[in-house]
Order: structure tokens, then C-alpha cells, then sequence
């Protein structure tokens, strides 16, 4: 059996650093974010038992790399006796730059392993295995505005508010379109062991979700401005202490974070997160896209700008 599943990437505004269990993939703290509309990974699955081995083509080309994860999260799903698979991705944006295709690509796998293996399974269990194999992948079953808990062995996702409850947009400036220097697992471990910030990072975190999920439910947009523009920096300062220090930004992510500063001071309702790669993410009131993006476009170092409003969750495309 063959299945397609399609999943878009999400963007925390309040942020997952740090594992409470890296065995299970567990985070340290809960997390709160955006699932996106326009950019999306299409994965097909196919258990073909005439294959040696799984095989993995991300647009097109063998992907030795990612096969590895890939090949443990669909014995995650379909199960250790499975029979070998072809996974065939498809990704409309760059991966491994900061813009959560991991997120993305271990939603869709889930939801299509699952459907070609016959499986018919809840939405909680699909999130729960996409969070095993990246923990931000959890959230990508879900649209609009998520909220992963972090509680017990497992984790949860709950929908704060759909999409269309508060169509807010998110302009992405891509700073650099090349790989990340060190993957966000092995700079979450890194931080965990060497950082002098991490311990007031998870004592902080239950406030900083308390704020962030009140102001969504609110739609108090200068509320959730504040404390996500908060987190990001936190989490970043946290990764800058670390040893050795970990440092994903370049000139241009901060030129943009002055970009955004500026907007604000002019009356533009528009904030910035940053995550584990140089791009900025700006989330802004749609009434507003198109200032926002001339700005960042206009910034120095910037390549492009993606724009996208919020979507729904992870979804089977086509199953025969
Ligand atoms: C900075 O989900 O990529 O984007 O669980 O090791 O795969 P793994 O990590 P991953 O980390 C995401 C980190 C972040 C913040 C976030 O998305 O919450």
C-alpha cells in the first residue's frame, strides 16, 4: 500500500530547547506555535518488501543523511517487522536552514506511514510519534495556534485557536538558503550541559506559556508580541553561553530584528522569533504584509522574503 500526506512547518513563539529524555524525545519544557498555510513537505510512502533496504529521495535525490531518522520513525509507526519502504519527499521551501522542515517532513511521514500500513489512528497518537522522531514535528499535526504540554511520559498538543480565529501573517526573511551548522538536537544537549542559563530557561517557561497562551486567547496581539520576542532572545542567550558557544545568527539576522524594531516604532503591528538557523520570522497583522515585507526585502543581506498566513494541520492527501 502507498500513501501521500502533506504537512506544513510550524513556528514557536514560545520556544522547545532542551530534552527531558533523549531516549523517548521528550522536551524539557512545553511550547507554544503557528502551524503556516504556504510552505509544506508532500511525502509519499510506499512498504515495498522487494527493497533491501528503506530508500529516501528528498526533491528527487537519495538522501543517505536523513535516512537513518527516517527509517526509525516509520518502525516507530508501522512497526520493527515492517516491510522496507520507499519515501519519496517533496519540500517547497529550503530544508535544514532554520525553517523547520524537520517539523514539517516527520508530520507528513507519520500520517502517510501510518495510512499505508493500513492503520487507522487518532490525531493525539500520529503527534506523539512525529514528536518522537523531532519534537517540534508534534505540532504540525495541529493548526493554527498549538500548545504542546509537556507533561508524563508522553506529550499533548491542544489547539489554542484555529487559523481563521486570528489570521495574523508571518513574513520569513531568509538570510542564508545553506545547511545549518549543528542540527537543534545536538545544540539542545550542548546547552543542557554547558549553559548557565539553561536551569532559569525551564524554571521560566511555565510563566512565559501562562502569558503567551492568554494573549492568543485574547487575540491581544502587543501581549503575545512582548513575551515572544522575550522567549526567542532567552533562548538564544541561552545558546549563545553555552560551551562552545552556539551562534546560528549572521549580520543580517540582526539587521532584521532592527527592521522590525523600526516597524514597530512607526505604528506596524508586527513582531520577530528566531529559531534554530540565521532566518527571521516576523508575524504581523495581515493589514500590514506588504510594509512588512518591502521593509525586510529592503534590508541589507536579505535574499528573500516567503510570506504565508496560518494553515491547518497535517492531512492524508491520497491512500491506495
Ligand atoms: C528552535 O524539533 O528540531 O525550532 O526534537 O531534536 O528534532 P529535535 O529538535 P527540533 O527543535 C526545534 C527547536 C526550535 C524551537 C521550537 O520549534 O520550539
Amino acid at each position: 500500500m502507498q500513501a501521500t500526506a502533506r504537512a506544513q512547518p510550524n513556528i514557536a513563539l514560545i520556544k522547545y530547547w532542551g530534552k527531558r529524555d533523549r531516549t523517548l524525545n521528550l522536551p524539557a519544557v512545553g511550547s507554544i506555535s503557528i502551524t503556516l498555510a504556504e510552505l509544506f513537505t508532500e511525502m509519499n510512502v510506499q512498504f515495498d518488501s522487494g527493497l533491501n533496504d528503506d530508500v529516501l529521495t528528498v526533491n528527487g535525490e537519495i538522501d543517505r543523511q536523513m535516512l537513518p531518522r527516517i527509517s526509525r520513525c516509520l518502525s516507530a509507526v508501522a512497526g520493527e517487522g515492517r516491510d522496507t519502504a520507499l519515501v519519496d519527499s517533496h519540500c517547497n521551501f529550503p530544508v535544514a536552514a532554520g525553517l523547520a522542515s524537520s517539523a514539517s517532513a516527520f508530520a507528513a511521514l507519520v500520517v502517510a506511514a501510518s495510512a499505508a500500513a493500513g492503520q487507522q489512528r487518532s490525531t493525539a497518537e500520529l503527534a506523539s510519534l512525529a514528536g518522537q522522531a523531532s519534537g517540534s514535528a508534534a505540532r504540525s499535526l495541529y493548526g493554527g495556534f498549538a500548545e504542546l504540554e509537556n507533561d508524563g511520559d508522553s506529550v499533548a498538543v491542544e489547539t489554542l485557536l484555529d487559523a481563521g480565529d486570528w489570521p495574523l501573517s508571518i513574513v520569513i526573511a531568509v538570510t542564508s538558503s545553506g545547511p545549518k551548522p549543528l542540527s537543534s538536537g545536538e545544540a539542545m544537549e550542548i546547552s543542557r550541559k554547558t549553559s548557565p542559563f539553561y536551569g532559569r530557561w525551564i524554571d521560566d517557561q511555565m510563566h512565559d506559556l501562562d502569558v503567551a497562551r492568554l494573549a492568543i486567547r485574547e487575540r491581544d496581539f502587543d501581549k503575545l508580541a512582548a513575551i515572544a520576542e522575550h522567549n526567542c532572545l532567552k533562548m538564544h542567550s541561552v545558546m549563545w553561553a553555552s560551551r562552545p558557544p552556539i551562534v546560528y545568527w549572521n549580520a543580517a539576522t540582526l539587521d532584521c530584528l532592527q527592521t522590525v524594531r523600526e516597524l514597530r516604532g512607526q505604528g506596524v503591528g508586527v513582531f520577530f522569533t528566531v529559531d534554530a538557523g540565521p532566518q527571521v520570522k516576523a508575524i504581523c497583522m495581515a493589514h500590514d504584509v506588504s510594509r512588512v515585507c518591502d521593509a525586510l526585502q529592503s534590508t541589507n543581506g536579505v535574499r528573500r522574503v516567503i510570506v504565508s498566513g496560518l494553515g491547518v494541520g497535517a492531512q492524508l492527501t491520497d491512500c491506495a
